[in-house]
């Protein structure tokens, strides 16, 4: 997996203001949107364009527009789902498919409880969106399903990664011959016993959206 750590003196601040506990929700959730517009910026630095030329009020230019097929992003529910806006601020006329994972507070597996998402995903570029890369099991169980749909373009964005997390991803990707890229904020130290990212921010979808 191609790992991108995104690092700008901008992202570390809202990065370190999403963290603190004394942020609040409606805070949480516009810092998140911020910080994935960053995100979005070097997520796509490799999305696909075809050559266009534009009259200026000046001259005829050379120029580029994204191409078809326009690029899918996934949240993945519910967390995902905070940073839809941020990303779709950066890529307006992007699809939006929806992966809804959710994980077992004790064997910390994932599995998925609903899914629209186009049948074949052959020739698509993929934008996974995850804002915590803990376990690790989330993040590969939705890169398996697009996989099973042909997807082979697959890029991740996530606010934070643990090292545990890129290693069960790495692994199970062992067997799958498709290029993963992963876009974080920042590399964090550690999984705690329960499966929190330590320092991490806590829970994402409880700040995002309360405890339900
Ligand atoms: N999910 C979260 O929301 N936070 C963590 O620290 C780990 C998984």
């Amino acid at each position: 997996m191609r790992i991108h750590v995104a690092d700008h003196p901008l992202i570390s601040h809202k990065l370190t203001a999403l963290r603190d506990i004394n942020t609040d929700s409606p805070t949480f959730r516009r810092l998140t949107e911020e910080l994935v517009t960053l995100l979005a910026y070097e997520a796509t630095r490799d999305v696909r364009t075809e050559p266009v030329r534009v009259e200026t009020p000046v001259s005829p230019a050379d120029g580029v527009r994204l191409s078809s097929p326009k690029p899918l992003v996934v949240p993945i529910l519910r967390a995902g789902l905070g940073m839809l806006e941020g990303m779709q601020r950066l890529l307006p006329t992007a699809e939006v498919g929806f992966l809804g994972m959710i994980r077992n507070e004790e064997t910390l597996e994932a599995s998925t409880y609903a899914e629209r998402l186009p049948d074949d995903l052959a020739g698509r570029q993929c934008y996974l969106l995850d804002p915590m890369l803990a376990t690790g099991g989330t993040l590969s169980a939705a890169i398996d399903f697009l996989v099973e749909r042909g997807a082979n373009d697959i890029t991740a964005v996530c606010l934070l990664a643990a090292p545990e997390g890129i290693a069960r991803v790495e692994t199970d990707l062992g067997g799958i011959n498709v290029p993963v890229t992963l876009v974080t904020a920042a590399l964090d130290d550690k999984l705690n016993e329960v499966g929190y990212i330590v320092p991490g921010l806590g829970d994402a979808g409880d700040r995002l959206y309360g405890v339900v």
